[in-house]
């Protein structure tokens, strides 16, 4: 009797030991290195990703097709060098299977080589520079592209009585598609540029150009500044009384960012942005991640949380559809051509440039029971990155 027992006991011990991948895979948790800024300039943007994904594990469980999830943060500083070795750490120590998150566009671009030598997924939660999709066959990417936003923002300012725009960007990639792709629309449209200023990444100081931008008397003032910094701006700007000058403000909808929208006060009002995501967006299916977010967090989600909160269902979708087959390459080829239902609205994943398809809607700030959001009142659908170079 006791032999029998022993026997059915160890025998299929035996044969896991004989088949040590089979073992491991059944039970390995996937890692995930989740890399975010939660300190410094762009540190409320990596907090809205950390949320967003913490949130849909609240909501989808920790287990996808047999596959525990373990996600491991790691605090980037939105500094580049760190990203780097971050991710090396995350790849040869802790042997995670994918990387995630990226809040601006030097992190993903440090971190792409890493991704591609260990051919593991780069999941690009918010960093929106066109080129990052280009820089590995790992990346893809769940956030959307300046370029998708700001060719849209300048047919709308052209064909809608501005004539005189002066530009701010921040002085880095994503400002300069920002810059390049409104110009482009704006100017065809028979717009014209009359002040032209960038203001760097680290602690930006937009006083002394606002001033100058107020002197320009320009009918509107296009804005990029990466998220997180849109409420520091807005300060800015109504101290400097450019609202009461009657200037607008236009752009893409970073500056407007709906984490910060509501403390900026009445200068926002009126403001006329393109994005992919507003708070305000009308569907079920928003109003509850709005919802549960604010439940959770006690804050409001903006477009930071959105790129978060699809990127980690990406990740599980794929899982599921692989089987639990975390292989780099089997997971890519699953993110390819996916489509589902975001807060954002209908989203894919392009197959052939990992990037993501998106509707893009104009909103302009309005006040609503008492609150600021973006209010959308046109809709662009299914806007591919028209960044991309031909191939
Ligand atoms: C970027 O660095 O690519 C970036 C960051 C925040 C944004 C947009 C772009 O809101």
């Amino acid at each position: 009797m006791v032999t029998k027992w022993l026997v059915r006991l160890i025998v299929p011990i035996c044969i896991l030991l004989a088949q040590p991948h089979l073992a491991a895979a059944a039970e390995e948790a996937l890692r995930i290195g989740l890399i975010v800024p939660l300190t410094g300039g762009q540190a409320s943007t990596g907090k809205q990703l950390a949320n967003a994904v913490k949130l849909y594990m609240s909501e989808n469980g920790d287990t996808v097709a047999g596959r525990k999830i373990e996600v491991i943060v790691r605090d980037d500083g939105a500094i580049p060098e760190n990203t780097k070795r971050i991710a090396q750490e995350l790849i040869v120590n802790d042997k995670v299977g994918i990387i995630a998150g990226f809040g601006i566009t030097p992190a993903a671009l440090a971190a792409a080589p890493l991704a591609t030598q260990a051919r593991i997924p780069e999941i690009v939660m918010l960093a929106g520079t066109s080129i990052i999709t280009e820089r590995s066959p790992y990346i893809v990417r769940t956030s959307f592209t300046l370029a998708q936003s700001s060719t849209i923002i300048g047919d709308w300012a052209a064909r809608n009585g501005i004539k005189k725009v002066a530009t701010l960007t921040t002085d880095y990639a994503p400002g300069n598609d920002a810059l390049q792709f409104f110009k482009a629309r704006f100017l065809a449209g028979g717009g014209e540029i009359v002040d032209e200023v960038k203001v760097p990444l680290v602690n930006p100081d937009f006083a002394p150009f606002l001033q100058r931008m107020k002197d320009a008397k320009p009918d509107a003032l296009y804005v990029f500044v990466p998220g997180g910094q849109g409420g520091n701006f807005m300060k800015q700007f109504s101290e400097r009384g450019l609202d009461k000058a009657g200037i607008r403000i236009i752009g893409p909808g970073d500056v407007m960012d709906d984490d910060l929208l509501n403390n900026m006060g009445d200068a926002a009002l009126g403001a006329v942005t393109a994005h992919m995501y507003s708070a305000a967006h009308n569907s079920p299916k928003n109003k509850a991640f709005v919802a549960a977010y604010g439940k959770m967090f006690g804050s409001r989600p903006g477009f930071v949380a959105v790129g978060g909160y699809d990127g980690i269902h990406l990740i599980y979708q794929a899982l599921k559809k692989t089987g639990g087959n975390s292989d780099g390459d089997a997971l890519v080829e699953a993110m390819k051509g996916m489509t589902w239902e975001s807060p954002r609205g209908p989203i894919s994943i392009d197959p052939e440039t990992r990037d993501i398809v998106q509707n893009i809607y104009i909103r302009k700030v309005e006040k609503v029971d008492g609150e600021l959001y973006n209010v959308e009142f046109a809709t662009f659908e299914g806007v591919k990155d028209p960044g991309k170079t031909a191939k």
